[in-house]
């Protein structure tokens, strides 16, 4: 129950670009040796905001998992679905909307934000107002405990806990929840039930995160239990009921330093992009153009890099020799802007030349997409099905 799963997902906005393989992607394809993790594409939540735009869903989503596999998500270490193709997904955000507060959704920060944001959309919908919840389901119902997202987003995961906390206190607790925890102590023998008290007793009134993992321990290395024993002692040493759906923190992914060709943070809707398998071509053009300095008008013109974009892009990619030919380069009027902005150009397609050789791969033979998808969702399937048992016994829906 408290295993150290990986959950994120990604709304399908076509093809990636280097802001998002290096704040985001390259932060996924660390993980994914660390943890078991799970990455999918959240179609279901573009809908929330493009539901006008049916046309183009399909080609983003196919785009951006081309993506991923071609920054080296491996689909051998992270298992990749597509959201709607798990429907349990759908069953759960429908049983968690029964126990949401419509205050809890309305205080979200990004409800109001977006609407305001996209104006031009009319937002003010059930399933736009649900955005969170949906989210929540797709934390809750891999039991995932850590779930990388940006600062934007935390609000959403805290969210999530407060969703599954008060899903366990109102349906965790079973008539006599106390007795029966009560007596299951006793069972655990005369010398672990003094060390579980105590540890019991220092975690509720102290907080202490320390007793909660000894505690949890004790349990785990305790055999003689019954299931339901185990689940109700997991559940007392917190003091409430069971643990049906478990608490997921937020774990933060640092902003994006990575700028755009302005200077700005690299975003689509600023038209600023290098996208992740643009062609050489256009690359290289699209740097050469780049705004620098407006000072260095003329070669011999000296220039002063913190005013340049070029030279945000030589914090990305370049070593401290090579940083330092830029600040004397350019404060000397020493070399040309044309040659500064070189070894970024080139910096970049050492960077894609791996991508876009693996993205050829899955373009020339789109049915290894496909299966992956096929294999994660199926995957993801069987697990989202055991937590959505267990949620339908503890509401009272599992009758034949
Ligand atoms: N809302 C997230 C975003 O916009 C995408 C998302 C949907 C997500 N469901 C999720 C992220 C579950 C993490 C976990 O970036
Ligand atoms: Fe920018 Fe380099 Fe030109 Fe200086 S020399 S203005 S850092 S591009």
């Amino acid at each position: 129950m408290f295993t150290n799963r990986v959950l994120s997902g990604m709304r399908p906005t076509g093809r990636l670009h280097l802001g998002h393989y290096h704040g985001v992607l390259k932060n996924w394809i660390k993980l994914q040796h660390e943890y078991e993790c799970f990455f999918f594409v959240a179609d279901w939540h573009a809908l929330t905001t493009h539901y006008d735009e049916p046309a183009t869903i399909e080609r983003h989503v196919w785009d951006m998992v081309i993506d991923w596999l071609g920054a080296g998500i491996d689909p051998a270490q992270a298992t990749l679905f597509i959201q709607s193709h798990v429907p349990e997904h759908a069953e759960l955000h429908l049983l968690l909307s029964m126990i949401t507060p419509l205050g809890w959704l309305e205080r979200v920060p990004t409800y109001r934000d977006q609407q305001e944001k996209l104006a031009e959309k009319d937002l003010s919908t059930y399933g736009f107002l649900g955005y969170p919840l949906l989210q929540s389901a797709d934390i809750l119902i891999y039991r995932a405990n850590r779930v990388p997202v940006g600062e934007d987003q935390v609000p959403h995961i805290e969210f999530s806990r407060e969703i599954a906390r008060r899903f366990n206190h109102v349906f965790g607790r079973e008539p006599g929840f106390e007795l029966k925890a009560e007596a299951a102590v006793k069972k655990l023998g005369a010398r672990r039930a003094r060390l579980y008290r105590q540890l019991r007793t220092k975690y509720l009134e102290q907080g202490d995160a320390e007793a909660l993992a000894a505690a949890r321990a004790l349990l785990e290395e305790t055999q003689n239990l019954t299931l339901g024993d185990r689940e109700r002692l997991f559940g007392y040493i917190e003091g409430g009921g069971k643990v049906i759906l478990a608490e997921p923190q937020a774990l933060l992914t640092e902003a994006s330093k990575m700028p755009g060709l302005d200077g700005q943070k690299m975003s689509k809707s600023y038209n600023n992009t290098i996208s992740l398998r643009e062609e050489a071509e256009s690359v290289a053009k699209k740097i050469r153009t780049m705004p620098t300095d407006p000072a260095r008008v003329k070669r011999s013109d000296p220039g002063d890099p913190e005013k340049c974009p070029v030279w945000q892009l030589h914090l990305v990619y370049s070593d401290e020799e090579r940083k330092e030919w830029v600040q004397q380069g350019c404060r000397s009027a020493g070399i040309g802007c044309l040659e500064c902005k070189q070894p970024v150009i080139d910096a970049v397609l050492a960077e894609q030349r791996p991508i876009r050789e693996r993205v050829q791969e899955y373009l020339d033979d789109p049915t290894l997409v496909k299966s992956i998808i096929a294999d994660g969702c199926e995957k993801a399937r069987r697990i989202a099905q055991e937590t959505l048992r267990d949620v339908r016994e503890v509401m009272g829906l599992n009758y034949g």
